[in-house]
């Protein structure tokens, strides 16, 4: 009785299920007749994803060769009236000896010159103003002043003049004190002063420049003389006039002064330093830095991406400008390159001189102060002072370090005694809620002790007085009424190095310096901005999985190591 019900059932369920799978047959075929009788859409597939925008316009392609090729005046060359010159001959295009794309050679005597750049200084306070500034590197090294260059002459090409103006090069400055010798090259600033009163306005600047053994030479040779003039200040006449270099020499009080920063070559290939340089870039806006120059080498792709997304949305903060190497070094491939930089460790830094130097002329009418640092290294004020311009009125203010007091109200430069913050990877986080992704922020344990007033000090350096610049110090300045650089007391401001310590036994006992975080929260948000916008915040399944690999490794390795007993 009670096995014949479970059958109904089982019966009755077979059924059921029968009609529901021919209504859905039904239905189905119902649909499909929908479908047959509902037109195709066929989509015929005529083009690609190419790139169909128009030629770039003369003027932007010349823009773009500018950006290229900051030195070479093409279009200079294009508006030369067309008459020849009795005296010289501004070279062509292909007339000029290009080496390693950014420079140019020239044999004078028994020494080679590789041209980089021209600058016109009219600045108030170089007596010898104004004059062309020639920065080159030369197989020679010799000390200021000992050693007799062979004679040269600089042609200065002006606009809409047919016969260049030639005068002597009077002055080779080395930038470089320490002594060398072949096969290296060296910094070298040359002087053209411009000729005071011959028929010129004095205040003309020329165009363009080709610097010659011989006054009349055709030049194999030519750079753009960069002139990049204060825009911003509406009050100024289109030709540079004394004027405003009184204006500049009384800057009005409280009117905020204004900081750049350059940076040397970014070579960081296989080290992804991408979410430090975030860190320090925002650092650097904080303390007042209106803009930071790059030169590039070779950087980790994220680098280059940050980089790029600065340029992008703020064009007048970071700029990126192209380098190479002097002495012939090729900056193609990337991964040579690199290798290439690390083989002679002195040219590379013989090289460097050549962006600071450069980076320093394009900007001294446009800035105050340049401070010429790493992406490791921040200039910080202490105390209830949170940024630069602060920093530097009180500076003139204060004495100098381990020096007496002198008769100065005017110095060269502004430097700052270095002290490191190691990596301490060992020692447990500082902050134990703070992600490690804020580097500085966390980092706040340093070493006890400061360097002395010169190791491995940085400076800002005064635009109306240094001609010459090092890494760490002013190697010439106008010595017209200003001092030597000041060493500005730890009391006041001090200079965070984010790196290990030469001397090891410095790294015990550190002491905590937390005056990074009088820059919060504005730092850790703004740095936080970037690192979502760009994509370095992973999200939560992505931290899960790499939780569960780490896991996975860890277990592999112990049943590798139980297997291995
Ligand atoms: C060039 O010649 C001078 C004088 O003969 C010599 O002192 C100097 O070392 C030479 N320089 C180079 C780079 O060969
Ligand atoms: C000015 O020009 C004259 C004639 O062209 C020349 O003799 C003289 O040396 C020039 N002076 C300067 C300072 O260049
Ligand atoms: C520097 O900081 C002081 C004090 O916080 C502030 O009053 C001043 O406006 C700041 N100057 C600049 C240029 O940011
Ligand atoms: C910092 O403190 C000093 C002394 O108390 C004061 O003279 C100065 O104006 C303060 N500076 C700022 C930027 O607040
Ligand atoms: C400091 O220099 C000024 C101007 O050059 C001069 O008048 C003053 O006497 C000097 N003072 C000392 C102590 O040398
Ligand atoms: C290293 O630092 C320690 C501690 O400051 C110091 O005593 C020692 O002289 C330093 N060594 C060198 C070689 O500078
Ligand atoms: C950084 O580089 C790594 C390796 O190429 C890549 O996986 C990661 O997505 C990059 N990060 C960002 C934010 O682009």
């Amino acid at each position: 009785m009670h096995a014949n019900h479970s059958r109904l059932i089982k019966i009755f369920l077979v059924i059921i299920s029968i009609k529901l799978f021919l209504i859905l047959v039904l239905f189905a075929y119902n649909n499909s007749n929908v479908n047959r009788f509902r037109p195709r859409r066929m989509v015929f597939i005529d083009e690609l994803l190419i790139d169909k925008s128009e030629t770039p316009s003369w003027q932007e392609r010349l823009k773009l060769i500018r950006e290229e090729m900051p030195s070479f005046p093409l279009e200079e060359l294009t508006h030369r009236p067309p008459l020849k010159p009795s005296c010289g001959l501004v070279p062509s295009v292909l007339g000029i000896d290009y080496s390693n794309d950014y420079w140019q050679m020239v044999r004078v005597a028994n020494l080679t010159y590789y041209l980089f750049g021209a600058y016109y200084d009219n600045r108030e306070k170089m007596t010898e103003a104004p004059l062309v500034r020639v920065l080159t590197m030369i197989n020679l090294y010799a000390k200021h002043h000992e050693v007799k260059y062979p004679e040269t002459f600089c042609q200065l090409w002006y606009k809409n003049r047919v016969e260049p103006i030639v005068v002597s090069v009077t002055d080779h400055r080395l930038i470089w004190f320490w002594g060398g010798g072949p096969p290296q090259v060296f910094p070298t600033l040359l002087s053209c002063p411009l000729p005071k009163k011959n028929g010129t306005n004095v205040e003309e600047v020329p165009e363009m420049v080709s610097l010659v053994t011989e006054r009349c030479e055709k030049a194999r040779n030519l750079l753009r003389v960069v002139y990049e003039r204060d825009v911003s200040n509406t009050d100024i006449l289109p030709t540079a006039s004394p004027k405003e270099q009184d204006q500049k020499d009384n800057p009005k009080p409280n009117k905020p002064l204004r900081f750049m920063v350059c940076v040397k070559a970014m070579d960081f290939l296989y080290v992804d330093m991408s979410s430090r340089l975030i860190e320090w870039l925002e650092l650097m806006r904080l303390l007042g830095a209106g803009k930071v120059v790059f030169y590039d080498a070779q950087m980790h792709p994220n680098m280059t991406r940050v980089i790029n997304d600065y340029i992008e949305n703020s064009p007048d903060f970071v700029e990126l400008r192209p380098l190479s190497m002097s002495r012939g070094v090729p900056h193609t491939g990337r991964h040579f390159h690199h290798y290439a930089m690390g083989v002679d460790n002195f040219n590379r830094i013989l090289n460097e001189m050549i962006p600071y130097n450069d980076c320093f002329y394009r900007n001294m009418y446009k800035y105050d102060y340049v401070g010429v640092f790493d992406i490791d290294e921040i200039i910080m004020p202490l105390g209830n002072v949170t940024n630069w311009s602060d920093l530097i009125e009180l500076a003139h203010k204060v004495p100098d370090y381990e020096r007496a007091p002198a008769n100065c109200t005017n110095w060269a430069s502004f430097c700052f005694r270095n002290v490191y913050f190691p990596r301490y990877p060992e020692r447990p986080k500082v902050y134990k809620e703070l992600p490690s992704f804020y580097y500085m922020l966390q980092h706040v344990e340093r070493v006890a002790e400061h360097c002395d007033r010169y190791s491995a000090t940085k400076c800002l350096h005064s635009t109306r007085y240094v001609i010459g610049l090092h890494n760490h110090f002013p190697l010439f300045h106008a010595g017209n009424g200003e001092c030597d650089p000041k060493s500005v007391p730890i009391e006041f401001a001090q200079l965070h190095h984010y790196r290990e310590p030469d001397n090891k036994t410095r790294l015990i006992d550190p002491i905590i310096d937390d005056n990074i975080w009088r820059f919060q929260p504005t730092l850790q948000q703004r740095v936080y901005a970037k690192y979502k916008k760009l994509g370095f915040l992973p999200d939560i399944s992505q931290v899960i999985n790499a939780e569960i690999q780490r896991r996975n490794d860890d277990e592999r390795k112990l049943q590798e190591a139980i297997g291995m007993t």
